[in-house]
């Protein structure tokens, strides 16, 4: 196979946000509890932060962790999070159908963030609660002392304001599941006053109002166009969900899913311009792709935890996926997907970040471990800020039956960084069978190209994961044989393959 690409300097796309490789974080089987919490773990700090946990996030300098749901948030009460922890109430979760210790709660995240060196991203729950509570956990978190909220959180160990800028109006308000499930009227109006308040209370506050849980749910498109009729000149972004699978056990067809992706995020960019154009507005809102990953590996695991689950147990094995190799595939394809649309994808989540469906595994009293997810994730997330070009691809194609008719073998983004005056590709080969020779002709970058990095994923079982006993089976590892001629980057792409080429 062949595949040409044009990569000029100044044919660009957008400015990369950084934001786009936020992650997330619920109160959820093991996320919190024996994840990134565990008092009494050997590597655990005063605190109770596992250190090893710590020093896995760290590389992936994720801007934003979104906390503390999803669908926990939607039943919780935030004031059960703080003051003395022996006197933090056991509620049952709802969401989950586990039993919360509230032994982390707000205090207890912020101080996780700055340890990891991250921002956090707070949903309010617009679910069982409403305006007045959202009300107050903002005041609680971001109010001056002198009053009531400041001075309650000083009274519990924190005088200084947290200053979250960014916050999310709820979590999936269109989902039969979801305890509080509204229409989009209802919902509508709701956000809309609550950001209304919000704003009353610091104008400057970036707020996230919530689009359809995903692209199969019945009322989409709709839900967005009607929700944003309601909330537009209030709020700054619109969030997205999706989670892929390959249940039906095509890998060509589970390949070609960041084209659903990709027209799931032209649609919403589509009706969010339709209101905008309705409104006669000046304001542009964006997306937040707050929650995306593959999710089924755990899905028959999980159903037998829940079925045969005594009481209300705490931290049980939920959303325990473990990734294959297939799987960094898709979640590189899902990031060079949001590097092409960062024109509108302000912020990216990936779901979630530990334990439950995330990139790092840990082991109650005992390792933590990369999951193959983490490389592509890690790569991107480190090369992949700057500019995103456009890039001309001319690529064989394939037909992906209900997913996509012509489906690109090569799927490739192209990210420009000026400071660093480096241009890095992340490119992945969709066949299975054949190498592809891909020549990258690069225009207005300067004399003397030369490749500095290029890191590359394949591996001969699709299904190769890595565990704790085997941790690296999945990993990338140096390419060879890339080279540049007369200006043009000419690489040979393995089957079903992954690589970060980064040139100088
Ligand atoms: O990330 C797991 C769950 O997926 C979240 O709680 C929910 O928002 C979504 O349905």
């Amino acid at each position: 196979l062949e595949a040409r690409v044009t990569a000029h300097r100044d044919y660009t796309i957008a400015r990369i946000d950084d934001r786009l490789y936020s992650a997330f974080l619920e109160h959820l089987g093991r996320a919190i509890y024996t994840g990134i919490y565990e008092p009494g773990h050997p590597t655990a700090d005063k605190d109770g932060f596992r250190q090893d946990v710590i020093d896995l996030v760290r590389p992936l300098m994720v801007p934003h962790v979104r906390y503390p749901g999803g669908n926990f948030v939607s039943a919780y009460n935030w004031e059960d999070g703080i003051g003395p922890r022996d006197k933090r109430p056991t509620r049952l979760d709802l969401a989950w159908h586990t039993s919360e210790s509230n032994q982390v709660g707000i205090h207890e995240f912020m101080d996780w963030c700055e340890r990891v060196g991250t921002e956090p991203m707070l949903a309010v729950n617009l679910g069982s609660r409403g305006l007045e509570e959202a009300r107050n956990f903002v005041e609680y978190v971001n109010g001056p002392l002198g009053s009531y909220w400041g001075d309650l959180r000083k009274s519990n160990g924190r005088a200084d304001p947290w200053n979250c800028r960014l916050w999310c109006l709820g979590n999936e308000m269109d989902g039969p599941w979801q305890i509080g499930q509204k229409t989009a009227h209802e919902y509508g109006r709701l956000a809309h006053e609550t950001a209304k308040a919000l704003r009353a209370f610091d104008k400057k506050l970036e707020l996230v109002v919530c689009g359809s849980s995903n692209a199969d749910m019945p009322t989409y498109p709709e839900w967005e166009r009607i929700v944003l009729e309601h909330t537009y000149e209030a709020v700054d972004h619109v969030s997205l969900h999706m989670y892929s699978h390959n249940k039906a056990n095509n890998t060509a067809n589970y390949l070609a899913l960041s084209e659903k992706l990709d027209r799931y995020i032209e649609t919403i960019h589509s009706v969010i311009r339709l209101v905008k154009a309705n409104k006669r507005s000046k304001r542009d809102v964006t997306i937040s792709f707050d929650e995306w990953n593959v999710w089924y590996h755990s899905h028959e695991q999980d159903k037998a935890i829940l079925q045969g689950m005594q009481g209300w147990p705490h931290e049980p094995r939920l959303l325990e996926d473990i990734y294959n190799f297939e799987d960094a595939l898709q979640v590189g394809l899902t990031l060079n997907t949001f590097i092409r649309r960062s024109d509108v994808v302000r912020i990216a989540c990936i779901a979630q970040l530990v334990n439950v469906i995330a990139p790092i595994m840990t082991e109650p009293g005992g390792p933590a471990w990369r999951q193959s997810t983490y490389w592509p994730f890690y790569l991107t997330s480190v090369h992949g800020r700057g500019t995103a070009l456009q890039l001309a691809v001319d690529s064989p194609l394939y037909d992906a039956g209900e997913i996509a008719d012509d489906v690109p073998y090569l799927d490739i983004a192209g990210v420009r960084d000026e400071e660093a005056g480096t241009v890095t590709f992340f490119a992945v080969n969709r066949h299975p069978a054949e190498s592809m020779t891909t020549r990258i002709a690069l225009q207005g970058f300067g004399p003397a190209p030369r490749i500095l990095e290029h890191q590359v994923m394949t591996n001969s079982d699709l299904r190769a994961t890595n565990t704790m006993e085997q941790p690296d089976r999945v990993k990338p590892r140096a390419g060879e044989g890339a080279g540049i001629e007369d200006g043009t980057v000419v690489v040979t792409l393995p089957p079903h393959s992954w690589q970060m080429i980064l040139v100088a």
